[in-house]
């Protein structure tokens, strides 16, 4: 086992999905593509800004993706807004999530969080998953200002534990975003909940698995 584990936020620990979940009902019939639009957008534009060289803040990406969603699923009632963007400053955790940490944490190893969110948002993401006392940090994207795959981001891991590259596992659903920390040096798993098939081939995790139990030092 590697001495620390560094954990992506959304998609990996929180369900980016939990939002429209909770409002499912009032969004009617195309709330999965609403969603699905609203995380693509949201993304595309942390990526674009980056390597244009601008930055503006996750939170507000994130309220601009959501109404680039409005704007392409007109079925979604706009007086949603206000309640969607409070579902995701406190998004649902996924369900193993908590206990890998706290399996983690018991075997001693260092956990942190490596996220594009902002620090307001992975405060209150944190907060409502209860995951506060099981890490040992939270690193925001923020205090670069550009977002991931950069390696600036990476490197912010190795700079607050003090630790090099291949002394880290970094976990996360996003296959793009273990391209990027395997391009940087990291021990990768890639959580592939959904089955996706694989991508950026030659710059593979260390292993793929289906969930977080299934991560080495997790008891089943
Ligand atoms: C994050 C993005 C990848 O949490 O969702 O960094």
């Amino acid at each position: 086992m590697l001495s620390a584990y560094v954990f992506d936020a959304y998609g990996t620990l929180f369900n980016v999905h939990a939002a429209i979940a909770r409002h499912r009902a009032a969004a009617g019939p195309d709330a999965d593509r609403f969603s699905e639009i609203w995380r693509t957008k949201q993304l595309e534009y942390s990526w674009t800004l980056t390597l244009a060289g601008h930055y503006i803040d996750f939170w507000t990406l994130t309220e601009r993706a959501l109404d680039f969603a409005f704007a392409r699923v007109p079925s979604v009632d706009r007086a949603l807004r206000g309640k969607l963007l409070e579902a995701y400053l406190t998004l649902d955790a996924f369900a193993d999530a908590r206990t890998a940490l706290a399996a983690l944490k018991t075997r001693g190893v260092r956990l942190a969080i490596l996220s594009n969110g902002s620090p307001r948002m992975l405060a209150a993401a944190v907060e409502a998953g209860g995951f506060g006392g099981l890490l040992d940090t939270v690193l925001s994207v923020d205090s670069v200002r550009r977002y991931k795959p950069r390696p600036e981001v990476y490197a912010l891991v190795t700079d607050a534990l003090a630790v090099g590259p291949s002394g880290v596992a970094f976990v996360s659903s996003n296959r793009w975003d273990v391209m990027g920390a395997v391009s940087f040096g990291f021990k990768a798993y890639w959580v592939n909940r959904s089955r996706t098939p694989d991508e950026y081939t030659d710059l593979a995790p260390l292993r793929e698995i289906p969930d977080l139990a299934a991560l080495p030092g997790v008891d089943r």
